[in-house]
């Protein structure tokens, strides 16, 4: 029988790119009144949903996340409020999902890809290249508030990889350069469209999206469309591996 591991729980702490824990000092601890009826009235949405009130965590941490931009200790408090939950609760699952901020972001969040297939083809070499372009560390933001940058991990678009997510939209097939362009583009207010699905918004307009809230803009959603040929080039080989 082979000895037990044991891992050092004091190695555990924030993402390695974020430099803070999620009781950030200086973050905001309380809503005024006319804010907490807003998150009132939009919240009662979301948690109708659901059987049980506390499966509404997830959209709610979204919805508080569109709010402050990242998860507050005023959020955590709005959401276990809410849900009959303990802050431990809202903690312990707002820190298990990397979608979830824990310090402040910039108006896009630009994800690069450094899971294999990425990392392989470029991937690395465009974060490296992204952080030196803006003077930011992986995780950090720009001085003017436009674009933070951070590593992410597979976003099952390996097939048109190296991939660059903005605000969690895809930008297919980068380079270093088309990279650099795109960083570029957005700080200078001219956000381009994703290589595929709706075109950008802020960050915490998508956030309210991703909390469950329709995508009202003219043409959002029919821009999703349909699979691309490198997908679907898979499929067929999958197909014809099972045939
Ligand atoms: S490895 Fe980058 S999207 Fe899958």
């Amino acid at each position: 029988m082979t000895d037990p591991v044991f891992v050092p729980l004091a190695e555990f702490g924030a993402r390695p790119q974020e430099s803070v824990q999620l009781y950030r000092p200086g973050a905001r601890t309380a809503y005024p009144a006319d804010v907490t009826a807003r998150l009132d009235a939009d919240a009662a949405v979301l948690v109708a949903r659901y059987p049980e009130a506390r499966s509404a965590l997830l959209p709610l941490l979204h919805l508080v996340q569109a709010e402050d931009g990242y998860i507050t200790p005023a959020g955590i408090e709005f959401c276990a409020r809410t849900l009959g939950l303990t802050a431990a609760d809202v903690v312990s699952v707002a820190t298990f999902y990397s979608m979830y901020r824990r310090g402040p972001t910039g108006e896009y969040l630009v994800g690069v890809c450094t899971t294999t297939l990425c990392a392989v083809l470029g991937g690395d070499a465009i974060l490296d290249a992204l952080c030196a372009h803006l003077g930011v560390q992986p995780g950090g933001t720009t001085e003017d508030g436009t674009v933070t940058v951070e590593r992410i991990e597979c976003n099952a678009a390996c097939d048109y990889a190296p991939v660059v997510m903005v605000n969690w939209e895809y930008f297919d097939d980068q380079t270093v350069a088309s990279a650099r362009a795109l960083v570029d583009a957005l700080r200078t207010g001219t956000p381009p469209n994703p290589t595929r699905g709706a075109p950008l918004c802020g960050f915490r307009e998508t956030s309210r999206l991703l909390a469950g809230f329709d995508d009202d803009r003219p043409g959002a959603v029919s821009a999703s469309g349909v699979g691309g040929e490198p997908t679907l080039a898979g499929l067929r080989a999958a197909r014809e591996a099972e045939s």
